[in-house]
């Protein structure tokens, strides 16, 4: 005789997050996904006996959800639901006002080696900060749909309450699970973008075309492109120009002092914007390890310590740099006004390079 073995109903559940994207102004998108299909609904308050939801009856596993009109600078709570499925309560804080002084953590180039994005996870959330700037590369391969391993799982705790800016990097392969696991604050073109925060400003760019030229679905930027022809709105725009501190982030970096030569188009296309419009920081991954120097000027970081294997130092150094450490490493960074401090730490927590900034 055989056996019967009737198959389980899969029960629905939460599988990923929720997940905080784009807490900027008096708005917030919350993010989640279950394990099939469901309706979304989000429940929140900052204080209890005010409760507000919002609805979607549409049927997604992948749940996006948008709050606004929030109050700056105050602690709401929420919880998620599909079908009847209840999150537990989360909490976070709208953005500060301008003026208080305000963190966030800069790193990047996750990928594959998750046992490794654990433990920076882990050592990240010893921090203060409000928000984390990722430069790319956050899972080995982008087309493959699991992205929770590689990223979302490592990151589970802080991104309840803390959100996440994501650039395009090489691994990331342009694929449309970028698109639909981030929601940048872009309306065209959601793998460049910036925003405001604050009395700084944050640009986003695509730029793995820099390295690898011959694969042509991936975002031009170079003079002609819808993207350089952006960039250069972005650098003269009221929020820029109206900003203490400007930020590029991008995943492939227009200098690399340690380990190679600066990779030529975005040093003939990236770097002359960057001195014209006066950068402070350009952060990129993409060489795993940590880099930092200053051209005329702008400050280069690259921080690709995420978990992705180290790159071997070559023989040769191609400059005096002022850090330069293959390691896995993260950045916590602090703006008060024209004052801004930038610390750097290993996978152990230790201090490996430090920078102090005033205007
Ligand atoms: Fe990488």
């Amino acid at each position: 005789s055989e056996y019967k073995i009737k198959p389980r109903e899969e029960l629905l559940s939460i599988m990923r997050g929720p997940y905080l994207q784009n807490l900027l102004g008096d708005s917030v998108t919350i993010m989640w996904r279950t394990n099939q299909p469901s309706n979304s609904m989000v429940e929140f308050y900052s204080e209890l006996e005010n409760r507000s939801e919002v609805i979607a009856n549409s049927i997604s596993a992948l749940h996006e959800m948008k709050l606004t009109g929030l109050q700056s600078s105050t602690k709401y709570f929420y919880r998620v639901k599909s079908g009847d499925v209840v999150s537990d309560w989360y909490s976070f804080t709208t953005p500060k006002n301008i003026s208080d002084e305000f963190s966030f953590i800069v790193y990047s180039d996750t990928q594959l080696n998750f046992l490794r994005h654990h433990e920076i996870a882990d050592q990240i959330r010893k921090h203060q900060f409000d928000f984390i700037l990722h430069c790319g590369d956050a899972v080995q391969r982008g087309p493959r749909n699991d992205w929770d391993t590689e990223f979302f799982n490592p990151l589970k705790e802080i991104l309840t309450g803390k959100p996440i800016y994501c650039a395009m990097g090489n691994h990331e392969l342009n694929s449309q699970n970028y698109y639909l696991n981030f929601s940048n604050p872009a309306m065209e073109h959601e793998s460049f973008y910036s925003f405001k925060y604050s009395n700084c400003f944050f640009i986003f760019l695509d730029n793995p075309l820099a390295a690898y030229p011959d694969r042509k679905f991936l975002t031009d930027f170079k003079p002609g492109s819808i993207q350089y022809d952006w960039l250069k709105n972005q650098f003269s725009s009221k929020e820029a120009q109206e900003s203490d501190w400007i930020f590029v982030i991008s995943h492939v970096p227009s200098y690399v002092f340690g380990t190679q030569e600066a990779y030529s188009d975005c040093k003939k296309t990236l770097v002359p914007l960057f001195e014209k419009y006066q950068v402070d920081f350009s952060f990129s991954g993409h060489v795993h390890g940590y880099e930092r120097g200053n051209v005329n000027n702008v400050n280069y970081v690259v921080t690709a310590g995420g978990g992705g294997a180290l790159n071997k130092p070559s023989a040769v150094k191609l400059s005096n740099l002022p850090k330069f450490n293959i390691t896995y490493n993260y950045c916590h960074l602090t703006v008060k006004n024209k004052t801004l401090a930038m610390k750097v730490y290993d996978i152990k927590g230790n201090l490996i390079d430090e920078v102090l900034l005033k205007k």
